[in-house]
C-alpha cells in the first residue's frame, strides 16, 4: 500500500475540515468540545508563541486512491533548532488499525531525516493508551516530563532520528 505526504496549503482548507469533522471522535475528546466550524482553520494559525509561518507546515495523508485520509501538523526548530516538534498525527476514524499509521510515520520520519533534524517530540494526552501504544511502537520514548493540554495532562515523548 502505497501512503504519500503532500504539504497542505490553505487551498486544502475545505478538505482538511472534512477530515476534521469526521475524526470528531479524537477531536472531541483532545479539544474538549465539538470540532469547530474553523478546526482547518485553526490548524493552520496554531503555533506556540514565537514561532513563524515558515516553521509550521501541514502535511496531508494521501491513500492509494489519493484520498486524504489523515494529517500531520508539525513544527520545525521546535523546542531547539534541531528537533521538530509533531503537534498532531490524525487518521479518519476508517483509515485506522490497517497499518496506514505506521506507514504514514516512516514516510514522515525519512522527510524528517532528510531536513536533517535529529530529534521529533510529540505530546500523548493521558487516557489517549492507544496512541501511547502506536508511539512505543514506532519507537519513542517517555522523556518524563508532564505537561497539560486543557484538563488533561500530556507525557511528552521523543525519538532520535537519523545517524
Ligand atoms: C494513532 C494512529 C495515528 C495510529 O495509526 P493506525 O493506522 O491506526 O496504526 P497502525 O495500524 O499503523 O498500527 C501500527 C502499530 O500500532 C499498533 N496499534 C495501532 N492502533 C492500536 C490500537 N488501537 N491498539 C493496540 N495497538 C495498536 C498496531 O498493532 C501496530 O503494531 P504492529 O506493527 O506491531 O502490528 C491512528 O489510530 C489515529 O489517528 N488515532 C486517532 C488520533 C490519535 O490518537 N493520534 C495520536 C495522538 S498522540
Amino acid at each position: 500500500m502505497e501512503i504519500r505526504l503532500e504539504i497542505l496549503t490553505i487551498d486544502s482548507l475545505f478538505q482538511l475540515q472534512m477530515l476534521m469533522e469526521k475524526s470528531n471522535d479524537y477531536l472531541t475528546f483532545q479539544d474538549e468540545g465539538p470540532v469547530k466550524p474553523s478546526a482547518a482553520q485553526d490548524l493552520f494559525k496554531a503555533s506556540p508563541d514565537g514561532i513563524e509561518d515558515k516553521d509550521k507546515v501541514i502535511l496531508g495523508v494521501c491513500n492509494v486512491q489519493e484520498q486524504m485520509v489523515g494529517v500531520f501538523h508539525l513544527i520545525k526548530g521546535y523546542p531547539n533548532p534541531k528537533t521538530l516538534t509533531l503537534g498532531l498525527m490524525l487518521l479518519e476514524p476508517n483509515s485506522r488499525g490497517k497499518g496506514i499509521g505506521k506507514k504514514a510515520y516512516d514516510v514522515l520520519e525519512e522527510w524528517v531525516v532528510s531536513q536533517r533534524f535529529n530529534k521529533i517530540r510529540l505530546g500523548v494526552l493521558f487516557g489517549n493508551e492507544k496512541g501511547l501504544i502506536f508511539w512505543k511502537k514506532m519507537g519513542f520514548t517517555e522523556t518524563g516530563e508532564v505537561k497539560q493540554y486543557l484538563s488533561k495532562k500530556v507525557f511528552v515523548l521523543e525519538k532520535h532520528i537519523g545517524a
